[in-house]
């Protein structure tokens, strides 16, 4: 049994993984302030476990509650992954991007140091490398974020690097994700974007759903099978599952190390409309629209290192991804504030 603090565990991401920790023994103490998530998320995550589990709403930035709540708690390991994630927003307002993903972290780095915590799993992202030059992805692969968000999450993963090589018992592991979705077997919890949707998948359900019109596909002219941008689409149970495989088998990590987090298979735009009209029963209109700026045509994984490191890979697939996400929509077709 571990005691793990994790931030931004009101998320998407959060939430499923506080499910995964509970379910595997864990204690967790979250923190979340709320800014793009709701409370009954997490009520839902108490409904699904059938327990409770310790709490802070609490902005990460206030160095002296972290500190204090880190010597509390006495945590094993931090998962990281808090922060603000809107690619077109982070373009607009660069330096609140920076300000609170770099100083949050900084601050739960110094909480770590001052009580004796030696290892941080940090939400990274695929968008670290930028347009790939060869695929599948593996992490010896170039950097090149294109945007604010995309440059926090490397500038992160450096800091967090110089952090592990200050002191020979630290661990920083750096999970690379690529375009998580779906959502637990249940439709309690899963993806609820405060605003219009940006990614794919929260926007397909909405249309499945009928509170948008139709989907807009961005470019149906790259040099893929059928033109439209090829992404790896991970089950967001999966990637639970692996940040709970990273704590269980830190011990195989030396100092700073970065994994990435995929299914080595890629899925065009078209094909997830077509497997979630199968999956939801529900008519999924679209238009062909313009590429959407600083897309790419196809990125997807190598799970090796995954394997090799944190005995883990994706287990489930397209099919159930689209059946989760389904179930959450039709469940709260408005989101949690709904019910
Ligand atoms: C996006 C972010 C990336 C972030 C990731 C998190 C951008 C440019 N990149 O990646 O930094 O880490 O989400 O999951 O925003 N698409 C449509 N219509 C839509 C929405 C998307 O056709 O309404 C297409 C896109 O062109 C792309 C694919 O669907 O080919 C996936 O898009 P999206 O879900 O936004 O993910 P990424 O662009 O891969």
């Amino acid at each position: 049994m571990a005691r793990i603090v994790l931030t931004g565990g009101a998320g998407f991401i959060g939430t499923h993984i506080i499910v995964e920790a509970i379910t595997q023994s864990h204690e967790v103490l979250v923190i979340d302030n709320f800014v793009n998530s709701s409370p009954k998320a997490l009520d839902a995550v108490k409904k699904i476990v059938g327990q409770d589990f310790e709490f802070l709403d609490a902005d990460l930035c206030d160095e002296g509650k972290i500190k204090h709540v880190f010597e509390k708690f006495k945590p094993d390991f931090v998962i990281h992954l808090a922060g603000l994630k809107a690619v077109g927003e982070s373009v607009e307002k660069p330096i609140l991007y920076y300000e609170q993903n770099i100083l949050s972290t900084l601050s739960i780095l110094k909480a770590m140091d001052n009580c004796g915590c030696k290892v941080i799993i940090f939400s990274s992202s695929a968008t670290v490398y930028g347009e790939p030059q060869y695929l599948p992805l593996d992490e010896s692969h170039s950097f090149g974020p294109t945007n604010p968000y995309g440059k926090s999450k490397l500038f992160i993963e450096e800091i967090l690097k110089d952090w592990a090589k200050a002191d020979a018992s630290a661990k920083a592991i750096c999970l690379r994700y690529f375009n998580p979705v779906g959502a637990h077997a249940s439709g309690l919890i899963g993806e609820d974007p405060q605003d219009i949707p940006n990614n794919l998948f929260p926007y397909v359900a909405q249309v499945a759903s009928g509170k948008r019109e139709f989907l807009s596909v961005f470019g149906n002219d790259y040099d893929t099978p059928d033109g439209t941008g090829v992404r790896d689409y991970i089950h967001v149970c999966d990637l639970a599952e692996a940040h709970i495989a990273a704590v269980e088998n830190s011990q195989n990590i030396e100092g700073w190390d970065a994994i990435n987090l995929g299914t080595e298979n890629g899925c065009s735009v078209l094909e997830i409309k077509d497997a979630y009209k199968r999956m939801s029963n529900r008519d999924i209109p679209y238009k062909i629209m313009p590429r959407r700026e600083g897309d790419v045509g196809s990125c997807w994984s190598t799970s090796a290192k995954a394997k090799t490191l944190l005995g883990w890979e994706a287990k489930r697939d397209l099919e159930d991804m689209c059946s989760s996400s389904w179930k959450f929509q039709s469940k709260h077709p408005n989101g949690y504030d709904d019910n």
